[in-house]
């Protein structure tokens, strides 16, 4: 028989080398609308392929020659789509798992200067950025999320030994892989001292230096997005800002907030911007999250400080302004928030599907 299904990890890998894939993605328009895979073809077909229509793709354009993924929410329709396709005389794959599991599709893109080597690890579907940061011999990983195998296979093809595993803050969008990943390897896990979490780790207060390979980074608390909010700034030059700060806007302060907490912490992420604001314009800003589904184009999502301060105007306001335009401009709440966080806090993910609670955007972002 055909083989009719496609993998993640093969369709990933096609796309990493460059391969022409038509991709179709026919679920509804509103699930389009949360994620997609980037570049993709979009036919709201997914009623009328249940109810059985055969015709229901024929005026769709695709070409003959090139191969074509059919993509729905689990995988399920799409196999119905890649059938009437297939039945059409072209050559469709169903993508095995759907969106669901393309949600932990990733690719990497690279900054190198003489000292360190900064990987962006870019989950494409829902724009979570994890970083590896190699110096000399060592190696530290920002906001792990994804396996870890992922980072333990990326520092072994660059030679180096991960020895400190960080977060940026206790994230409520994604399952953190960091204290999977100090467990493995047994690198030292790394976090703010006042993160509130039920598992052990070494803290780090504001200013503390620390030298990694050839490299240092230094330890910047920037509240507000949440309480234990922290920036790591690399060789003076990179700065990992988290969900403090985007390229296109700035974090959330609202989650697990009451209305006062949620204006406290507004005006804390006010006080963390204007001091991130008096670092060098050229420090280049490297965030946890993009709001888009990103593609395989090896491009780094980041973006020099005076670029951000004069494309992002929520930067430039009174801190009045600030707070009430933050808190007026926040997107709805990303769904099953308060499970994540609480999986996060306790680091217990023992029998929990990730898939099942990480569907969709992230939404930390203010713009
Ligand atoms: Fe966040």
């Amino acid at each position: 028989m055909k083989k009719q299904e496609i993998s993640v990890a093969e369709l990933q890998q096609l796309l990493n080398e460059g391969t022409q894939v038509q991709i179709l993605d026919i679920r509804p328009q509103q699930q389009r609308d949360e994620w997609m895979i980037a570049g993709s073809i979009h036919k709201d077909v997914y009623e009328e392929i249940i109810a059985g229509n055969q015709n229901a793709l024929d005026d769709v354009t695709l070409s003959a020659d090139v191969p074509v993924v059919t993509v729905c929410g689990g995988g399920r329709s799409s196999l119905i789509a890649a059938d009437i396709l297939n039945q059409k005389g072209y050559h469709a794959y169903s993508l095995q798992g759907g969106m669901k599991a393309w949600n932990y599709a990733w690719s990497t893109a690279e900054i190198k200067t003489l000292d360190v080597t900064i990987i962006q690890v870019k989950r494409v579907a829902k724009g979570c950025l994890s970083y590896i940061i190699g110096s000399g011999e060592q190696a530290i990983v920002i906001d792990a999320a994804l396996d870890p195998a992922t980072y333990t296979q990326l520092a072994e093809n660059y030679g180096w030994k991960i020895v400190y595993i960080m977060d940026t803050h206790l994230h409520a969008d994604y399952i953190s892989r960091s204290l999977d990943l100090a467990g493995e390897l047994g690198a030292e896990l790394l976090f703010n001292k006042s993160a509130e979490t039920d598992f052990p780790f070494t803290g780090i207060h504001d200013g503390q230096i620390i030298p990694f390979g050839q490299s240092i980074f230094e330890v910047i608390f920037t509240p507000g997005h949440t309480a234990e909010s922290t920036s790591f700034l690399v060789n003076n030059q990179f700065l990992f800002t988290g969900d403090t700060l985007f390229t296109n806007g700035v974090g959330r302060p609202d989650l697990k907030a009451n209305e006062s907490k949620a204006l406290l912490k507004a005006e804390q992420l006010y006080n963390s911007i204007q001091h991130i604001k008096s670092f060098p314009g050229e420090t280049f800003i490297l965030p946890a999250h993009t709001s888009q589904s990103l593609g395989f184009d090896n491009t780094v999502i980041t973006s020099r400080l005076f670029q951000i301060v004069a494309q992002v105007d929520l930067l430039s306001l009174s801190k009045e302004d600030f707070v009430k335009q933050t808190l007026e401009r926040i997107s709805p709440t990303p769904p099953n928030y308060e499970q994540i966080a609480l999986i996060n806090k306790t680091g217990n993910h023992e029998g929990i599907t990730p898939s099942d609670l990480e569907a969709g955007a992230n939404r930390c972002a203010v713009s």
